[in-house]
């Protein structure tokens, strides 16, 4: 049963959500755009909780909720330009992705593996949760996969009516839209999304113009929809899918209790919880990729849940290298 709290009690709706958060729950926020499905973006648990409530058939990368510029800076590289947008535009419905930085805690599901991170700061309420709990939070628009974005807590009970899910609610969101989401590569401006905030007037602040992705090259196709190519974010070894062995001279990502005999081998969930072996995914193939190894043997996962967003990324990166 979904748990609707009102925001008129400040203290005893943060408590709340703060106790989700902790245990790695998810908890729809109000925002100014749209409900988020929000979670620690630190705690890969918690994120592919996100997913599979969502029912999101890929893993695409999460939008990261900070409560300002500082949380910002200890996730993404932010110049100038971005400071600029920032002080302009933040609190605000304005998504900057930029470079990841290299020691940000945010987990890999956060950022699909990608070298950047979108990065922005909500008006209202949901910043004062992410103040009090100190780290960002991955938030997805509050809908099942396919369907249209909640503007209000009652739509977000219809939407997840059979999970035990907090709302937080704070009445109709006033933008209705989703964000804004611009991508910054050193004064390179690409809008990949337009939302509440216009390219024109992005453009008068940063005094830059702003691109659209089909006139970036280095945009252009991959960056709209990163999940969608077919190969991304694949590893330097190659990856076989459903194997019951690990060839010689293997690696082996394993789910499940099936156990295998090679140097390198890793198990995304002994108990076969797909929740688990989602928040490792990313993790492990890392890994076993650093080992130098030609190949990873990937156990079977089943296709349910969870698994439909693993197998899909697992093809991806199994995917012959030069296709995208
Ligand atoms: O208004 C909003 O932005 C809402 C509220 C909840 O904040 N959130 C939202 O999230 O719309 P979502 O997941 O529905 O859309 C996020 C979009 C996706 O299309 C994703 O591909 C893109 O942002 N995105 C996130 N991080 C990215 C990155 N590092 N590089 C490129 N695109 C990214
Ligand atoms: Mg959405």
């Amino acid at each position: 049963m979904t748990k609707i709290v009102s925001a008129i009690n400040k203290e005893n709706a943060t408590k709340e959500a703060l106790s989700q958060l902790t245990k790695s729950n998810t908890v729809a926020i109000p925002t100014e755009t749209v409900y988020g499905l929000a979670a620690d973006a630190t705690n890969g648990i918690a994120i592919a909780k996100i997913f599979q409530q969502k029912n999101r058939p890929s893993f695409n990368p999460l939008i990261c909720h900070v409560d300002g510029i500082k949380m910002a800076m200890q996730f993404g590289k932010i110049n100038d330009v971005t400071k600029k947008l920032i002080n302009t535009f933040w609190p605000g419905p304005l998504t900057l992705v930029v470079p990841l930085l290299e020691n940000s805690k945010a987990h890999d599901l956060v950022t699909a593996g990608l070298g950047t991170i979108g990065l922005r700061c909500p008006n209202g309420f949901s910043r004062e949760i992410i103040e009090k709990f100190g780290k960002p939070l991955a938030a997805p628009s509050a809908n099942r996969s396919g369907r249209i974005s909640p503007t209000s807590a009652s739509h977000v009970a219809t939407e997840f009516e059979h999970l035990d899910l907090l709302i937080i609610d704070d009445g109709p969101c006033s933008v209705g839209l989703e964000s804004t989401i611009l991508k910054v590569d050193g004064e390179v401006l690409t809008l990949l999304r337009s939302g509440g905030i216009s390219k024109q007037h992005i453009e008068e602040i940063a005094g830059i113009s702003v691109l659209f992705p089909e006139e970036n090259s280095a945009v252009a196709n991959k960056i709209l929809a990163p999940g969608m190519m077919v190969s991304h974010y694949a590893p330097n070894a190659d990856v076989k899918l459903n194997c019951d062995t690990c060839d010689d001279n293997a690696a082996w990502l394993g789910f499940g209790e099936q156990t295998v005999k090679t140097t390198h081998s890793l198990n995304l969930s002994e108990t076969g919880d797909l929740v688990e072996a989602g928040s490792n995914l990313y993790a492990y193939m890392k890994v076993l990729d650093k080992t130098g190894c030609e190949t990873i043997c990937v156990a079977p996962i089943p296709m349910r849940d969870l698994g439909i967003a693993i197998n899909d990324r697992l093809s991806r990166a199994a995917a012959p290298k030069n296709v995208q």
